[in-house]
């Protein structure tokens, strides 16, 4: 019998773990995360015309501010009044999402509007700040994946045109694009290959053009294109051109980085982050 069949037997990985890494844990790590439950998406676009969640949960902030103000200033009516409506927009949580009923101070909530009814100051402050641990308890859990899930865009169906050709193409596909004139770029530049640096340099201010017409699709505005494809970004991308030309090696590294920070890294770190992490955990 073969001798080292019970090494082939080995699963590959653990025979590099034992190689490489001696007495360290090879497995990997898992962490299970709690998703919000589902009934929370139809208060939320496109099920409703507006994020009516994230609305009642901005009303509930602004109203434990006044109830706290006021009854620290001694305004018995007006405390009155922020409490009734803390008190329903509160109790609302549980009836737009039922699964949620149990992460919710409710009896505090009913000591709360006894204590505002009969103008009992302290007990109403202290009442809504036992109500107030459970809005930081849920927001730990639930918030940063609620908001991956619901408000994240999502790009997966995101054309890009090119050029005035009236041709798209995938957003995903623009990015590899743009990715592969950066490299080409350097490694012509760095090889002495003037004429492919320049071309690649030409390509990628297209691409970034044609990307930049893709904003739109999502921000009315000119500023945020402006902000990462603008004028600084073009003043790079003619500096770029010339140290090419200049045979200027360390300028061409210099800005060809600051181009990939300002052109991509900036993007990325608003829209592609939060997008890898909305596509880790979409049901
Ligand atoms: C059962 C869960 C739950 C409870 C309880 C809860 N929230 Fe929230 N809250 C969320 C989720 C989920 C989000 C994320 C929504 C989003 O950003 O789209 C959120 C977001 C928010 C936001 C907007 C994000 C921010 O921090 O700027 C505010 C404000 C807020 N909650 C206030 C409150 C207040 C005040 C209370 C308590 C009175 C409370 N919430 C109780 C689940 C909860
Ligand atoms: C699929 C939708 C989508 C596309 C396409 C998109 N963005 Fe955004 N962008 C967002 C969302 C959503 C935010 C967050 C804004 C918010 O939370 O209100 C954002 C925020 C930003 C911000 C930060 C806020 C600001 O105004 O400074 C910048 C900068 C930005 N985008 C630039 C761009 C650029 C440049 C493009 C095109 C190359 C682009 N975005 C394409 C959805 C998009
Ligand atoms: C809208 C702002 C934005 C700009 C500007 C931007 N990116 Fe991206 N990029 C994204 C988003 C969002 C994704 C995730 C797309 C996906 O996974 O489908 C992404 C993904 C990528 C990917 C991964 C593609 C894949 O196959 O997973 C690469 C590579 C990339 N970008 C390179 C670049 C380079 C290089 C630049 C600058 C020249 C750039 N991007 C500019 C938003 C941007």
């Amino acid at each position: 019998m073969d001798s080292l069949a019970w090494l082939r037997n080995l699963k590959l990985p653990l025979i590099a773990c034992i190689l490489m890494l001696g007495a360290i844990d090879c497995t990997a790590e898992e962490l299970a995360l709690k998703l919000p439950p589902t009934a929370i998406e139809k208060w939320y676009k496109p099920a409703s015309k507006r994020h009516v969640w994230l609305h009642n949960m901005f009303s509930m902030r602004r109203e434990l501010q006044a109830i706290r103000e006021y009854a620290d200033a001694g305004d018995t009516e007006l405390t009155k009044k922020w409490a009734s409506r803390l008190v329903k927009n509160y109790r609302k949580i549980a009836e737009m999402v039922p699964e949620w009923e149990d992460e919710l101070e409710l009896e505090w909530t009913d000591r709360l509007e006894a204590a505002a009814a009969t103008g009992d100051l302290e007990n109403v402050k202290q009442s809504a700040k036992k109500m107030a641990r459970s809005c930081t308890t849920c927001h730990r859990e639930y918030r940063a994946l609620a908001v991956a899930l619901y408000r994240v865009p999502d790009y997966s169906k995101l054309m890009v045109k090119r050029g005035n050709s009236g041709k798209e193409i995938g957003f995903r596909d623009a990015m590899n694009e743009l990715v592969t004139y950066i490299n080409r770029v350097k490694i012509a530049a760095t090889d002495g290959r003037k004429d492919v640096a320049l071309k690649a340099t030409s390509d990628l201010e297209h691409g970034l053009h044609d990307m930049g017409n893709s904003c739109a699709s999502c921000h009315r505005g000119p500023e945020p294109r402006e902000r990462i494809l603008g004028k600084q970004t073009q003043k790079l991308m003619d500096e770029l051109a010339q140290a090419i030309r200049d045979d200027d090696t360390k300028a061409t590294g210099k800005t060809l980085g600051g181009v990939a920070v300002m052109a991509c890294a900036w993007c990325h770190g608003v829209h592609r982050t939060a997008y890898d992490i909305k596509r880790l955990i979409i049901r």
